[in-house]
């Protein structure tokens, strides 16, 4: 089986303007060292206006930087959006596409994702791609469906040497900002399940390959649960990753 690095993403939503910024970037890298992450990656997603500042701090560091967003195109008339070339411009590595969050609020679909991990993958930015079921959506059972079918839907287009590289991270919307998280057999249920869809796509070991990180109510104390689960690679954390010690400690899982 391919060894997959772990990946701790700290997803900032709307949260921080650039002396915040400043500030938590700086703690956070007094208490992460490169001893560390020598075997993990960490990686952290400011808001746009914060990502030029935060490009400068952490040079030098390990610490890598995402953005929350991105646009399919790659300049134009589009108002108000930002484009692949413009964050590589600003050093990220990684984006997160198609959150529940965008979904919910800003109507993004499936199809508007597979045109963002298009346009991200043109561009060497690896996607983290969002999917996760309602509370309603569970409790009909409809979970699985409803994954594979957002998992398909981001993915359509997409070779096999494209999907090996990227990140699906599996948030059920009941567990974002709630403080209910998911049970480590919950997940490891619906991680599994991705997988299984993956290899369906394209085969077993590139399946095997792909990063699955877990979202929703992520903390210092639940995260070395997840991490033990087979199919969970990392974790994409909200609200602890704005405190400097909790992420910290979520960073250095066991
Ligand atoms: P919380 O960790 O605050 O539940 O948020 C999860 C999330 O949405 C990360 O993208």
């Amino acid at each position: 089986m391919a060894a997959r690095r772990p990946l701790i993403a700290g997803n900032w939503k709307m949260h921080g303007r650039r002396a915040e910024t400043l500030a938590l970037l700086a703690a956070l890298k007094e208490s992460l060292t490169v001893e560390h992450l020598h075997n993990r990656e960490v990686v952290i997603a400011p808001p746009f206006t914060s990502l030029e500042i935060a490009t400068q701090i952490l040079a030098g560091s390990s610490l890598q930087l995402a953005a929350q967003d991105l646009h399919w195109e790659p300049s134009g008339a589009y108002t108000g959006e930002i484009s692949a070339p413009m964050l590589k411009d600003l050093g990220c590595s990684y984006v997160l596409i198609g959150h529940s969050e965008r979904r919910q609020y800003c109507g993004e679909t499936d199809e508007h994702v597979a045109r963002k991990v298009a346009a991200a993958r043109k561009n060497g930015i690896t996607p983290i791609i969002c999917v996760g079921e309602t509370l309603e959506e569970r409790e009909k059972d409809a979970t699985l469906e409803v994954i594979a079918r957002q998992v398909r839907g981001a993915l359509s287009g997409q070779d096999k040497t494209a999907i090996a590289s990227l990140v699906v991270a599996y948030e059920p919307i009941w567990a974002i900002g709630t403080g209910r998280t998911a049970t480590p057999a919950q997940a490891q249920e619906v991680h599994a399940a991705i997988r299984a869809t993956l290899a369906s796509l394209t085969n077993q070991p590139t399946a095997e390959a792909v990063r699955l990180l877990y979202g929703g109510s992520v903390k210092a104390e639940n995260i070395d649960n997840l991490m033990a689960q087979a199919d969970i690679d990392g974790a994409l954390v909200g609200g602890a990753s704005l405190q400097a010690d909790a992420f910290a400690r979520i960073a250095r899982f066991q």
